[in-house]
């Protein structure tokens, strides 16, 4: 089976004092997060979508499926977690509940990113079911300056090796259950990000192009370029 889980439960402190966290702030009126899911519910080959939401906001988020899509078996909303792996493992147990099957593979993605594209998604299954783990990222453009105090530089790394990790993230279930489970509470404090936990563990993760349109919306700059993305998607219609 192949699911998909957008990962929801974090409050956007870096997009400043907003009425609530950013995946439900309006894009030229509709919120974010519902641009998100429908690119998922678009894909026939996903079974079922799985939205971790921040506690406070879950009777919010079933309100807005409801008036978005109405009745639809194919969304269920969960709690999200302490951290955006704990979101996962939410996502993960109520998948559980129903499929133990360690070769299904989980889809996920940032709900802040509204434009991720159908061949995003569909390489994200393939390679996943392919090679077991996916990252979806793009070529650095900018160069990297790496500084551990922030006053000077300690190492400028060859540009052509680096890449910006976006998301989707996708793997079998059962490596993320074999890998996460491993680590020690102080560990999967550290480790936010999935496909870590991947390379920690030696296996290799294959990588997905993504694109500059599957940006994440962060900060109150990230919201005006949505804007305009959806305006000019409009304009073509
Ligand atoms: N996320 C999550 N559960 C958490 C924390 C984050 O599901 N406990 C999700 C966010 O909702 C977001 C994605 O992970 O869709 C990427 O995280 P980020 O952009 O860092 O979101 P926030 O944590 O909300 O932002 P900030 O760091 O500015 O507070």
């Amino acid at each position: 089976m192949i699911y998909a889980g957008i990962l929801a439960g974090g409050v956007g402190s870096r997009m400043g004092v907003t009425e609530m966290p950013k995946q439900f702030l309006p894009v030229a009126g509709k919120p974010v997060i519902l641009y998100t899911i429908e690119s998922f519910l678009q894909c026939s080959r996903i079974d079922h979508i799985y939205v971790a939401v921040v506690s406070d906001y879950v009777s919010h988020m079933k309100g807005l499926l409801n008036s978005e899509f109405g009745v639809c078996d194919r969304i269920t909303v969960v709690e999200g977690g302490s951290d955006r792996n704990g979101s996962i493992v939410n996502v993960i147990s109520t998948i559980r509940r129903t499929d133990s099957d360690p070769d299904s593979v989980l889809i996920t993605h940032d709900a802040v990113r509204p434009f991720v594209s159908p061949r995003i998604i569909d390489e994200n299954i393939d390679a996943a079911i392919e090679f077991g783990a996916t990252d979806t990222v793009v070529p650095a453009t900018d160069t990297i300056i790496r500084s551990a105090d922030d006053e000077y530089i300690d190492d400028i790394p060859v540009r052509s090796e680096l890449y910006h990790g976006q998301t989707p993230q996708t793997f079998r279930i059962g490596w993320f259950e074999q890998d996460y489970f491993a680590l020690s509470e102080e560990q999967k404090k550290t480790l936010t990000d999935a496909c870590r936990i991947f390379t920690l563990s030696g296996r290799r993760v294959r990588l997905v192009m993504g694109d500059a349109f599957n940006l994440k919306i962060t900060t109150p700059f990230d919201l005006r370029l949505a804007e305009a993305i959806v305006a000019e998607r409009s304009d073509k219609k």
